[in-house]
């Protein structure tokens, strides 16, 4: 946790907006990119700046905003602003719920989710080494459309911000915007925001304004320029979302890179911010690591992965899976194609092969479960293995029910294991066993029934096919021998 910049800094973050352009049930800023929400991603950067105090605005659908918030950051205050009247007026129902009147107040919004708490703190700590009433985080961009401009006088220094609609032919032709983020001296933002008019184009109190303000009374503003501008990006729409999704998407794969794994393509690898890769981690094309993800040492992850909330142990190997909430032991071998769902865990060293399914599936060390089967509500012990083509059936119609092997078991292909039932340490089954009854340690288990050879057969009923022809010719033949 990096040092908090200040000792009496209030973080107030907008987010009452409608978002109406996401064209969403779900509120704007409760979208999410890299698995963690917009304004969750605006908080977790200001969490970064150790605040003394973080005030969210809320508004529109707040039922749902505000629990959220309050999900993601326990100690935030929530104010209400009930109808949206403005920048300015967001922030003094802020400001004036919260009761801040001493220190900074640092105004960020809640759609901006690649802004880093290092851009912050370089912003705030400038504003306070130059006792600014007033700062502003800009920017250069190539299409300011939209944007509120900052207006400088001949020797560059700030004078106000003129917003979009309100501004002449020639302040449009300025590119260096209000990224929207923006500093106070508590003092002057409590007795500023008062005098507010909304007296402009849209009709709305503008926070903007105050910029011109402090200057009209003689007090210090200015503006830093972020180089990195994404940074300060929000998302309106969902191209705008799914731009900034990549983004952010590439950083997260490049820290990664540069802590020593390797994403063979990151065009195609999709890591959430949460997700944690030890060193030497290999990442194969067309992988997603979501949730709460974490991959252990030379582990090797793909291609064509999905895992979400799972834990994969050091050097293991998952070729082709889709995984949720599974434990995937040290050096075990899943895939390619198997689907491992909740409450999967599979031992050290243990195989989960081809067209495997399981769920709530305890697979003990060195067991192996290699082919075409589904393993649902079981425990296997270690050293077992699971023939091909095996049902766990836990489902009879009503009520799910448990089956446990025990260790160093060997099970034959194609059985059905009808649970409730229990097969014992080092028991055997035959190939197609349907297993109804427990099997005691030791004992082989076999339901199929003696193999029984009727000659002739296909001579006599599939007459005039092409099977029939098939079996008499080989019969000639033989006989001709
Ligand atoms: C604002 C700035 C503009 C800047 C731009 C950057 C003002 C007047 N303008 O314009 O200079 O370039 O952001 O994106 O500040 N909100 C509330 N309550 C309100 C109004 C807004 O909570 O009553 C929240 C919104 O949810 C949003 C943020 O404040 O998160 C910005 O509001 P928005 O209406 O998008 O401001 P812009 O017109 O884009
Ligand atoms: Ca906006």
């Amino acid at each position: 946790m990096p040092e908090p910049v200040l000792t009496d800094l209030t973080v107030v973050v907008l987010a009452a907006g409608g978002g109406t352009r996401m064209r969403s049930r779900t509120p704007k800023v409760l979208h999410a990119i890299g698995g963690r929400s917009l304004v969750g991603h605006v908080l977790a950067a200001v969490e970064q700046l150790g605040p003394r105090r973080v005030v969210t605005v809320i508004g529109h659908q707040r039922e749902l905003v505000g629990p959220h918030v309050l999900e993601v950051m326990p100690q935030v205050q929530l104010v209400v602003q009930e109808e949206q009247r403005g920048t300015g007026h967001a922030v003094r129902v802020g400001v004036e719920a919260a009761e801040v009147s001493t220190g900074t107040v640092l105004v960020a919004y809640g759609d901006t989710p690649l802004l880093t708490g290092e851009a912050l703190r370089e912003f705030v700590a400038e504003h306070e080494a130059a006792q600014r009433a007033v700062s502003v985080l800009s920017g250069i961009v190539g299409d300011p459309t939209g944007y509120g401009r900052i207006v400088r006088d001949a020797d560059g220094d700030v004078v106000r911000i003129v917003e979009h609609k309100d501004a002449t032919h020639d302040e449009r032709l300025l590119g260096e915007i209000n990224s929207g983020i923006m500093a106070f001296e508590a003092g002057f933002l409590r007795d500023a925001l008062p005098r507010l008019s909304d007296n402009n184009a849209n009709g709305e109190y503008y926070l903007t304004d105050l910029l011109g303000l402090a200057r009209d009374a003689g007090l210090q503003i200015g503006a830093h320029v972020l180089d990195d501008v994404v940074q300060t990006e929000g998302a309106n729409d969902r191209v705008q979302l799914a731009n900034l999704g990549r983004v952010l998407n590439a950083r997260v794969l490049e820290r990664w890179m540069r802590a020593g794994v390797t994403v063979v393509d990151p065009s195609t690898t999709w890591i959430d911010v949460d997700v944690d890769l030890a060193q030497d981690v290999t990442i194969l094309p067309g992988t997603q690591l979501l949730g709460a993800t974490s991959v252990g040492e030379d582990a090797v992850v793909g291609p064509d992965t999905t895992l979400r909330d799972c834990e994969v142990g050091a050097g293991a190997k998952v070729v082709r899976v889709h995984g949720e909430l599974a434990v995937v032991g040290a050096g075990a071998d899943v895939g390619p194609f198997s689907y491992l769902r909740p409450g999967t865990r599979l031992g050290a060293g243990g195989k989960i092969g081809g067209f495997v399914e399981t769920k709530n599936a305890v697979i003990g060390d060195g067991a192996k479960v290699p082919h075409l089967s589904y393993v649902g509500d079981a425990e296997i012990g270690e050293g077992t293995n699971i023939g091909a083509g095996t049902i766990f059936a836990n489902y009879d119609g009503v009520a799910k029910h448990r089956t446990t092997v025990g260790a160093h078991a060997r099970t034959g292909s194609n059985n059905t294991f009808v649970a409730p039932v229990e097969i014992g340490d080092g028991a055997a089954t035959g190939g197609g066993t349907v297993v109804r009854g427990d099997v005691p340690p030791g004992a082989l288990a076999v339901s199929a029934g003696p193999l029984r050879i009727i000659d002739g057969w296909a001579l006599q009923r599939r007459a005039g096919t092409a099977q029939a022809e098939a079996a008499q010719a080989a019969l000639d033949a033989s006989a001709d021998e």
